[in-house]
């Protein structure tokens, strides 16, 4: 197969060509009957490919034309046996990932600090998780991976679980030994889904940590989107053939998948796969230089710490990626809120998320020095303004308890609940899902007692102006918890 072909862009393209006249959805038919603002804005040719699964375009729910043969190459370019393109992100991937492999109180062996998609499939499925405790960083406030260790720990005490799910690389591109993860579950016939929403580049440069694929990994569930050249909300699903059915991984995506799937995602997919195919390797070979470059240069500045390859040698830090520019900001007595602030209101610069002690810059082959030197600019200048910092208390670093987990996250979520001010809730069995965006991660799920601790971190971090996502009473003065059934006097 040769992956300079794109067959879907190309049928795409050729059957706009043919200005076919289209008594079929969708009713803008290529924009004629659209806002003229928006049409104009957007462009006539991305309106010429906005089209439907009419027969010869193929369709995502049965590939058997172009869509099957653009899935052929990504899976090739991705070293899966099979590829299946997402047009719900990767949230969409993750969720059939595990209700492929778990029905109803089966196990899933997940790690704590996962994405609100996986709650969500657990819920969806009826799985019972059984968590792994992150590797948390009491330095920079964040959690790693899980470690082999710690696999083996969860699989000798529940060797009936259906699955290992494994977050690789992680939001902050920390990556975990996967191979040995992989050795570990296999040891046991249990198939890893990989969480790879950060790692799409990955697979592509030797100098980066490995991807599932090469890692052996059954399912992942990859953000072709977040860094791999594709439009927002595509992704893709890669599996590997042994200990997962593709007729069951294809007949789930497709439940969860709208019926009317955006070609134009689908064709920046194709796109973005041969571009990473052929153009990866040079194009992040260059990215890795400009960041590491952008490290160093960060590192000069007093009162601030960009994470690079010492972090390695945990159990849990077994590799990194150096495109992701962690910058710890503590020493600042700023949170890396206040920074990220400061960044948008002074130099136009956004960062990719920013937390209590920390801010997130992703380098990507889209970036050139002039950018990367804009960064290193502003935090100059704002390191110079905290030249008092020295008196000031550095921020103290607290990472959340891990809450118990009384019942699982379906009975939690259709259990009869109550709504009690917030410190009344301590103690209680949350019924709500909290987290703080980005990175989504869960404070609580739902089933889990609600300790003082965490409550002091979610009122920690609204006071840092942070947001504090899930709940249904966005003030977080009450929440939703598990109604008790007292005894009668
Ligand atoms: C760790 C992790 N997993 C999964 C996702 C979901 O990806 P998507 O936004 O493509 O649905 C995200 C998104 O930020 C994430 O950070």
């Amino acid at each position: 197969m040769s992956q300079d072909r794109t067959p879907l862009f190309s049928g795409l393209i050729a059957h706009a060509e043919k200005d076919p006249i289209q008594f079929h959805i969708p009713g803008h038919k290529k924009g004629k009957g659209m806002d003229k603002e928006f049409r104009e804005f957007i462009g006539e040719n991305t309106l010429s490919i906005d089209m439907i699964n009419i027969e010869p375009l193929d369709d995502l729910h049965h590939p058997q034309g172009i869509i099957k043969e653009a899935q052929d190459l990504a899976a090739e370019a991705f070293g899966a046996d099979y590829t299946f393109f997402s047009v719900q992100g990767t949230s969409g991937a993750i969720m059939t990932m595990v209700m492929s492999v778990c029905q109803p109180g089966d196990k899933i062996i997940v790690p704590r600090n996962v994405h609100k998609s996986v709650t969500s499939a657990i819920i969806f499925s009826g799985a019972t998780p059984i968590f792994i405790h992150p590797e948390l960083d009491g330095q920079l406030g964040i959690s790693h991976g899980i470690t082999p260790e710690a696999v083996n720990r969860a699989l000798q005490a529940h060797p009936d679980a259906k699955g290992v799910l494994v977050i690789n690389p992680t939001y902050f591109g920390i990556a975990a030994d996967l191979k040995k993860i992989v050795e570990v579950a296999h040891d046991f016939h249990v198939p890893v889904l990989v969480d790879e929403a950060h790692g799409v580049h990955i697979h592509f440069h030797e100098h980066l940590p490995l991807s599932a694929m090469q890692a052996g990994a059954d399912l992942a569930a990859t953000s072709v989107h977040k860094l791999g050249g594709s439009m927002t909300q595509s992704s893709v699903l890669n599996l590997r053939e042994g200990l997962v059915s593709h007729e069951r991984v294809q007949a789930v995506l497709s439940m969860l998948t709208t019926t009317s799937t955006s070609y134009v995602l689908l064709a920046s997919l194709d796109t973005a796969r041969r571009q990473l195919a052929i153009k990866g390797k040079e194009m992040l070979e260059r990215t890795i230089i400009l960041a590491q470059e952008t490290r160093l240069a960060i590192n000069e500045i007093p009162g601030l710490y960009c994470v690079g390859k010492e972090i390695l040698g945990s159990d849990a830090t077994y590799d990194y990626d150096p495109t992701k520019l962690i910058v710890s900001v503590k020493e600042l007595a700023m949170t890396g809120y206040d920074v990220e602030v400061w960044l948008r209101e002074h130099y136009r610069i956004e960062v990719e998320l920013s937390d209590l002690y920390n801010i997130l810059c992703l380098v990507t082959p889209g970036d050139t020095s002039e950018e990367t030197e804009s960064l290193v600019q502003a935090l100059k200048e704002l390191a110079a303004l905290q030249t008092d910092r020295a008196a000031r208390q550095p921020v103290k670093v607290k990472v959340p308890e891990i809450p118990l987990l009384a019942l699982s996250p379906r009975e939690a979520f259709y259990s009869e609940t109550e709504v009690v001010p917030l410190d009344e809730g301590i103690g209680r069995i949350s019924a709500e899902s909290l987290m703080i965006y980005p990175p989504g991660i869960p404070i609580f799920i739902p089933g889990e007692i609600i300790t003082e601790d965490n409550v002091a971190y979610i009122r920690d971090n609204l006071d840092a102006g942070l947001p504090v996502q899930g709940p249904e009473d966005e003030t977080l003065a009450t929440i939703r918890v598990i109604k008790e059934h007292r005894a009668f006097k």
